[in-house]
């Protein structure tokens, strides 16, 4: 039986190590999704498969329930909510680890007194990172949500995370050199971790909380290593250093389309969001009446002429649910030679491949889907470089003005296209709270609107040219 489940562990691995890399590109991903997902199916059943943890019925039940909270889930959340439900799942990992390591700290204290050093450390590994990735996890849920506000006084907020982790670590090495089987210290343990996890999170401004979803879902996927470590299961030691590794990955690169360090998104403050914001005031002295209108209809007549389009998607397309309309509109250029592409920046929207996830959902062609670095050598020869709910990735500040907060992102170099289109609802701005020199450029015309509406109403312009 050992040899059996040690195998389904060893196809289960394949199988995540397969889907990650199938998740690497547009075309692939659903795909590599799938196979993930049976990886995960292999790794529950074998891991279920000693029998003497609980009893089969319970353990079908448990999949039954699990897995009918899962598609309920994922039926009900938008995509502009991924990041909420991914932070809730890290937490529900973190909790786990927590609860399982503990459990099995009790049951063998109880049975045989103090375990071995290097199953110590694993113990304390679990309940440190797993009480932090709850507890972080909750608050950046809450702060993603809007119900909790960025923190007006972060000074408090690293202090008491300071006083945190030095009684967490002097209750760490004293539980780790055997001063204590009370449970009661056990508790305190967690308990100094569990407001570790809030005094690390709190401080941070709910606009950075996608790099910090994508930072605990590392942490989880170490706390369910070292779990591993605790049980002796290799199938979670394998699972759970492939979570971590990817995570922190996947942290680094969205630093990296920020040009920000992580210390800068952990300790730096709030960045974006409303601390950062422009005043309206502000606002209406950057723009001082330089913008140029336009109405659908104007960008219709455009559009007729029109050889190469390149279509900028950015949050606000999310926003609008205007995927469908794009294609639409799209699909009446295409049908008069015109050639249409989607130029995708690393963090437009919310989370990573968010613009790639929904212009997915529509069925747009992923061979016209062109990422920044192969874009941006096209963007001078475009007639028409339609903005859609797209802000900060389109900001020219960010390699021309030093004193930007966003001076050094790559953008997307749209304001060199022959004639640039924004589509947005105002002059408000976007993720990073600052104007854009972009909506005043000589070549730039605005179409004040929702995105799927303004959409709509160019199409049925163009169908009518
Ligand atoms: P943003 O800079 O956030 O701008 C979005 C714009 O969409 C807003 O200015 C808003 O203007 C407009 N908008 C909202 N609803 C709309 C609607 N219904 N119709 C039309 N427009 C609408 O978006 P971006 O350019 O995609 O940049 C993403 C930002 O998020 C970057 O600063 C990035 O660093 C940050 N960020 C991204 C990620 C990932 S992984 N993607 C993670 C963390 C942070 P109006 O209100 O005037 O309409």
């Amino acid at each position: 039986m050992f040899a059996l489940i040690n195998l389904s562990y060893l196809a289960a691995a394949v199988c995540f190590i397969l889907g990650i890399k199938g998740m690497t590109r547009p075309k692939t991903a659903v795909r590599g999704n799938q196979i993930a997902a049976v990886g995960m199916l292999i790794a529950v059943v074998a891991a279920l498969l000693h029998h003497d943890i609980i009893s089969y019925a319970a353990i079908i039940a448990g999949m039954l329930l699990g897995g009918a909270i899962g598609v309920w889930l994922a039926k009900r959340t938008a995509t502009t909510e991924m990041p909420e439900l991914v932070a809730s799942l890290n937490g529900v990992g973190g909790g786990a680890s927590v609860a399982v390591a503990a459990s099995t700290w009790l049951y063998a204290v109880n049975a045989t007194g103090a375990g071995s050093a290097g199953w110590t450390a694993a113990i304390l590994a679990s309940i440190v990172i797993g009480s932090v990735t709850l507890t972080g996890s909750i608050v950046a849920v809450l702060k993603l949500k809007g119900n909790i506000g960025d923190s007006r006084n972060n000074r408090l907020w690293h202090m008491v995370t300071l006083v945190t982790v030095i009684a967490a670590l002097v209750g760490a090495v004293l539980f780790a050199s055997g001063g204590s089987t009370n449970p009661l210290a056990l508790a305190a343990l967690v308990g100094l971790c569990l407001l570790l996890g809030v005094g690390l999170v709190q401080p941070i401004g709910g606009a950075d909380m996608p790099v910090v979803v994508a930072l605990l879902n590392a942490y989880s996927g170490l706390a369910g290593a070292a779990t591993g470590f605790v049980l002796g299961n290799q199938g979670l030691i394998i699972t759970g250093s492939l979570v971590g590794a990817s995570g922190l990955i996947l942290t680094a690169v969205m630093c990296k389309a920020m040009n920000r360090s992580l210390p800068n998104v952990l300790f730096g403050g709030a960045f974006g969001g409303s601390d950062s914001s422009t005043s309206k005031q502000d606002e209406g002295e950057f723009y001082d009446g330089k913008v140029k209108y336009a109405t659908p209809d104007d960008l219709a007549l455009l559009l007729d002429s029109a050889r190469n389009v390149v279509m900028v998607p950015g949050y606000g397309l999310a926003v609008a649910q205007a995927q469908h309309a794009v294609k639409e509109l799209a699909s009446q250029l295409e049908s008069r030679g015109a050639k249409v592409s989607y130029a995708i920046h690393p963090v437009a929207g919310r989370m990573p491949g968010h613009m790639n996830v929904l212009l997915a959902e529509a069925e747009i062609p992923y061979d016209q889907l062109k990422d920044m670095d192969a874009i941006n050598p096209e963007l001078p020869q475009a007639d028409v470089a339609i903005v859609l709910g797209a802000n900060d990735v389109v900001n020219p500040a960010a390699a021309e003005d030093p004193n930007s907060p966003i001076f050094g992102m790559p953008i997307l170099d749209v304001h060199k296209a022959k004639t640039v289109i924004v589509v947005k609802r105002s002059l408000s701005a976007g993720f990073a709270g600052i104007p854009n020199g972009l909506f005043i450029r000589d070549n730039s015309l605005m179409v004040k609107g929702d995105a799927k509406e303004v959409l709509q109403a160019t199409t049925s312009a163009f169908k009518e040219l």
